[in-house]
């Protein structure tokens, strides 16, 4: 199946913070979006082949429009500079409509919102999420100046002592320590995260010897590879007609599924999106995406054919 992309219109261009600029999208027809929550992001179509999943930053009880930031990478894969070098307002943006795989778990009973960089806005829906409820909460945000951190004076207005705010100025003497934040936890905490690679892996590194830190985090650039990960050649079983389908050592499942003429839907092709999933009836996947949560990947119940691979010889597919 595949979402309907809506056309937006750019009413607004602002730049927040050194090379970040936030964009407000507005439905061409005037109508209202569609509902989401924290934690979602839409996936913007910039031409040229190129989509770029941006979370939404504006409250969600406002449904007249949406609103991303986008921080300029240069040297990026090229949607952050597309966006800033391209758009202007009163520009049309085709998006699809919102989906959520970093949705907030409100059963927690203390949380520890974590955001790097731009990483702030989903965290920022969040936390605004926590206090409505009443939860208890320390948003810290770690970026590197604080000219580069977006939305500053709007989450020190909002969320007061709550929100703490972390300048390296380049010095990893400065950086945050994640494990002394982590091991003063009194009580179970659940961490949400988002924000750089490096930021991620140093979370998971200070949160393992500690079972009561439970980190939920978002990518936004493809997971890497393991180096000792192999990619051999397996089966793969159509469950409507039994069919059997080889992929090759260089090929992904969503490669021979649509040589073979399945409709599948695609966004990012890198496992980012959710787009592409698909339910596994038999067999293990090897799950090399950025959607699923550890729960998920071990229950082996859907696989992201753009990226994911087998650990059994052959996975049938409820295609
Ligand atoms: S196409 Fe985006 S996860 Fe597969």
């Amino acid at each position: 199946m595949t979402s309907q992309p809506i056309t937006t219109r750019i009413s607004a261009i602002e730049d927040i913070a050194a090379q970040t600029r936030a964009y407000t999208l507005e439905a061409t027809d005037g109508s209202e979006l569609p509902a989401f929550s924290a934690g979602a992001h839409i996936d913007v179509l910039l031409g040229n082949d190129l989509i770029r999943q941006y979370s939404l930053c504006s409250d969600p009880a406002e449904r007249r429009h949406y609103r991303i930031a986008v921080l300029h990478e240069p040297d990026g894969r090229g949607g952050s500079d597309y966006m800033h070098r391209q758009l202007q307002v009163g520009d049309e943006l085709n998006i699809h409509p919102p989906r959520n795989h970093f949705e907030l778990d409100m059963s927690a009973g203390n949380y520890l919102l974590l955001a790097g960089g731009i990483g702030i806005t989903p965290i920022m829906l969040m936390a605004l999420q926590l206090q409505a409820a009443g939860k208890l909460f320390t948003l810290h945000y770690l970026c590197r100046t604080p000219e580069q951190a977006a939305f500053r004076h709007w989450l020190e207005d909002t969320f007061g002592a709550a929100a703490v705010f972390h300048y390296s100025y380049g010095d990893a003497a400065k950086r945050l320590d994640l494990s002394a934040l982590f091991a003063a936890q009194q009580q179970p905490t659940q961490v949400y995260t988002c924000g750089s690679e490096a930021l991620l892996q140093s979370i998971l590194d200070a949160a393992d010897p500690l079972p009561q830190i439970e980190v939920s985090f978002e990518r936004f650039s493809a997971v890497p590879v393991a180096e000792d990960a192999v990619s051999e050649a397996f089966e793969v079983e159509i469950a409507s007609s039994g069919e059997i389908l080889q992929v090759g050592e260089a090929q992904t499942i969503l490669e021979v599924l649509q040589d073979a003429g399945h409709q599948i839907e695609t966004m990012c092709k890198e496992g980012l999106c959710g787009s592409c999933e698909v339910e596994l009836l038999e067999g293990k996947a090897d799950h090399r995406d950025s959607v699923l949560n550890d729960a998920e990947k071990a229950e082996q119940n859907v696989l992201m054919v753009c990226c994911s691979r087998a650990l059994t010889p052959c996975l049938k597919l409820d295609l």
